[in-house]
């Protein structure tokens, strides 16, 4: 069947390349990870199947086999950790004796690559030790960046409970839209995107005395530029000592990059590990995961070992989460406490320590986790892995402006890193939902860095903002291709950041200070012309937060659509809903109650209001009033689409819509106000992939306002209203051809 499914694959990926003249480099590497994903699982669509052995080999299921446990009484574990036990643990990392020689490594060289297992120590000890041996001392900080928010909140805190002093003090952290740092603060965590920007505000960063950039094998799209723009500084500034950190490194590139520095390795404590992979592909990798756990958590010895599950996102997550909850309720007293612990880039603070406490005795943990637990989280007491062979990452296709989260194979070196998470402690086992044959023919060896298939539009506007113009011969480690360059410098002309010269205007200044996307800036930008800047920063933060605003339970969906369409009247569109959620929730004094009340999350309504304080403070910054106009209604759309013109499309039939410039089929969001309205014309927030194109977060406009807001973009003859006089406003429908 193999070489058959081989065969069907080549020839179907053949005629796909010839159907699409000229494809772009990016969506053929789109289709291909799409191609493989469905090779490796022969298809993704998610069937209920049973699979009782999956691991057929290592271990029997035993479905009803009695296990005399009784059901363990979780014994209140210990939150607090003694300071000298806290103080042993630290001499117990693996990175503790080469302490001297680090620090001796460090000041004879201003740059050094550091390669460690994970776990061995890098993230919570290095910048301890540099700020015990005084590097410090003269007012600089020590600065670490991270490339996922949750990493930078918990290594901050881990590190502080080490350093006994309290969160936001000495150790702080610093993620978009939330400073978790004082004047005291000499050991700074945050994100790498975090970083990037501090460079608008100190372009030397002259308040530290060391950036250590960890993670750096993770390539991020900031972690990438970070390393042009800090190995300039390090040039021109000799005392600021610059580590570049790793579990997996491809170090001899990252030393040839940085004039050939040191590479500092940290020795690994490294257990065997037990690899499994299935003999034939599965098509349901969710199923496969659950039950992998629970015949590991059946058969395998009580207190050996926890369990950690690579799965791709929050979703699947919850639902893995749900499945295995109801099936050890199922099972009742017949088998050992199985505790499941998510762990994902918007779990909510409150919910990450979890994952971190100590198992009970008795209980197993079981961890599901999104790559973030690859190498940026150890988590302690992992046995086993089981890994879905999956990540999501984020893809951008230049052509058409399309961004989407692709579920697509991890590589070689993920696996590998995957497969490392179980031997840390003592031997492990790692259970690969792939074959042998997809892990040797499938998986690329490494994940290309996110700049080669990103949106460039935000970074480009910063490094001009920060002077570098030429982009094209700019010293990048691995250089995007020049079509997107090219996407993003048309963008941000059409936004008017840039002149007909390519330099930044004082518009694109302004816009650079806002860390948000251009669209988003520019809207706020432009506010100030139609007076509702306070309106549009209101509507900015919400749309910041994400997703997250409206909730609705399964046991009163009836209510929760009653409050939803109370926001949702008329055609007022996505955007004027949210701005009146944010309006009605400030005059009830942001109560918490009314947000119960009306199926809103509170939690996403506190971060809005915290993300509204600083688009307040940064509208100061640029000289914009804060102006209210909240009844005028086009003034407000006006403003939107000065920000998102490009976004526009016009209705042609059966409720599909075109977009205006690079044409491209796409239909309303079913989540959207407007989705039952059909506007003949509008303007989205994002496009997104799923089942289909989705337009998201929707406002209807009229065409004319495309010409009055941008006529550089659009002539009358774009938004001429050809098929007005043949279909009715509001029926999507009926086309008359
Ligand atoms: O950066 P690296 O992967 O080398 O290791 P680390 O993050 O500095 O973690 C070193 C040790 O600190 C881990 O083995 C954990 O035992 C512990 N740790 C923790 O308990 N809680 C955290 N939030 C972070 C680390
Ligand atoms: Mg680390």
């Amino acid at each position: 069947g193999r070489v058959d499914q081989n065969k069907r694959f080549y020839v179907a990926s053949r005629r796909c390349m010839e159907e699409i003249k000229e494809i772009h480099p990016q969506q053929a590497w789109e289709e291909n990870q799409m191609n493989k994903a469905k090779l490796i699982y022969g298809s993704k669509d998610r069937k209920q199947t049973d699979y009782q052995f999956v691991f057929e080999d290592q271990i029997e299921f035993i479905k009803a086999t009695v296990i005399n446990v009784e059901k363990h009484q979780s014994t209140s574990s210990e939150s607090f950790i003694s300071n000298s036990k806290l103080k042993e643990d630290r001499k117990a990392l693996p990175i503790y004796p080469y302490k001297d020689a680090l620090l001796q490594a460090v000041h004879d060289h201003q740059v050094l690559i550091i390669v460690g297992e994970t776990g061995s120590g890098k993230t919570t000890q290095i910048p301890q030790y540099l700020h015990e041996a005084g590097y410090t001392r003269s007012g600089g900080k020590i600065g670490c960046t991270q490339p996922r928010r949750v990493a930078a909140m918990r290594v901050a805190a881990r590190v502080s409970h080490e350093m006994g002093v309290k969160l936001g003090h000495e150790v702080g952290y610093s993620i978009r839209f939330e400073d978790c740092t004082c004047e005291k603060t000499v050991l700074k965590y945050m994100t790498d995107g975090m970083l990037l920007r501090q460079f608008l505000r100190e372009p030397e960063l002259a308040g530290y005395s060391v950036v250590m950039i960890d993670e750096a094998h993770e390539r991020t799209l900031s972690t990438d530029v970070l390393f042009c723009l800090i190995k300039d500084v390090a040039r021109a500034r000799p005392h600021l000592k610059l580590l570049i950190s790793s579990a997996t490194l491809d170090a001899e590139k990252f030393s040839d990059y940085f004039d050939y520095a040191p590479i500092f390795k940290i020795p690994g404590r490294r257990f065997p590990v037990e690899i499994h992979h299935i003999k034939e592909p599965i098509s349901d990798y969710l199923d496969a995961a659950v039950v992998t756990a629970l015949q590991i958590h059946a058969t395998q010895p009580q207190g050996d070992g926890d369990i950690l599950i690579f799965l791709t996102g929050q979703e699947e997550i919850e639902t893995a989460e749900d499945i295995i909850n109801h099936r050890i309720r199922a099972l009742g007293t017949k088998i050992a406490e199985l505790i499941t612990c998510p762990i994902y880039a918007n779990l909510p603070t409150e919910l990450q320590a979890k994952i971190f406490e100590p198992t009970p005795e008795g209980a197993r943990k079981v961890v599901l986790a999104t790559n973030i637990a690859e190498t940026s989280l150890t988590i302690d007491g992992i046995k086993y892995v089981i890994d879905t062979g999956f990540c999501k990452i984020n893809s951008y296709n230049p052509r058409t402006g399309t961004e989407s989260l692709l579920v697509t194979p991890i590589s070689k070196a993920s696996a590998n890193q995957r497969a490392g998470r179980s031997g840390r402690t003592g031997p492990g086992k790692c259970f690969r939902l792939y074959t042998e044959h997809s892990y040797t023919n499938d998986l690329e060896d490494n994940t290309i860095p996110e700049i080669q298939r990103t949106n460039l539009a935000n970074v480009v506007l910063l490094l001009m903002s920060l002077g570098i113009n030429d982009l094209l011969n700019f010293d990048f480690m691995d250089p995007p291709p020049s079509e997107a360059l090219l996407k993003a410098l048309e963008l941000l002309f059409a936004l008017g950041s840039l002149d007909k010269d390519g330099k930044l205007t004082k518009m694109g200044e302004r816009m650079a200070e806002f860390p948000l996307d251009p669209m988003l800036s520019k809207m706020i930008v432009a506010s100030d012309k139609y007076k509702c800047s306070a309106e549009i920063i209101s509507i900015a933060a919400m749309l910041s937060v994400g997703n997250s605003i409206f909730y609705s339970p399964k046991d009163r969906q009836v209510q929760a659509d009653n409050a939803w369409m109370s926001f949702h009247i008329g055609n007022w569109g996505d955007h004027i809903a949210l701005l009146k959620v944010y309006n009605s929730w400030k005059e009830t004094n942001f109560s918490t109650q009314w947000c119960y009340e009306n199926y809103i999350q509170v939690r996403s309504m506190k971060k809005a209001r915290d993300i509204r304080d600083q688009l307040e403070d940064l509208l100061e910054r640029v000289g914009i009033d804060l102006t209210s106009n909240v009844n005028d209604l086009e003034a407000i759309k006006k403003s939107i689409i000065s920000g998102f013109f490009p976004h526009s499309a016009r209705l042609e039939k059966n409720g599909c819509y075109r977009t205006i410039k690079n044409p491209q089929i796409c239909h309303i969001h079913p989540s959207s106000g407007l989705s039952l309205v059909f506007p003949r014309w509008a303007v989205y927030h994002e496009l997104v992939l799923t089942t289909k194109e989705y337009m998201r977060q929707i406002t209807e406009l009229k065409p004319e306002w495309l010409v009055e807001v941008a006529p550089h973009y659009y002539q009358l003859k774009d938004v001429e209203d050809s098929s007005s006089k043949k279909m009715p406003r509001g029926i999507g429908l009926a086309s008359s051809k």
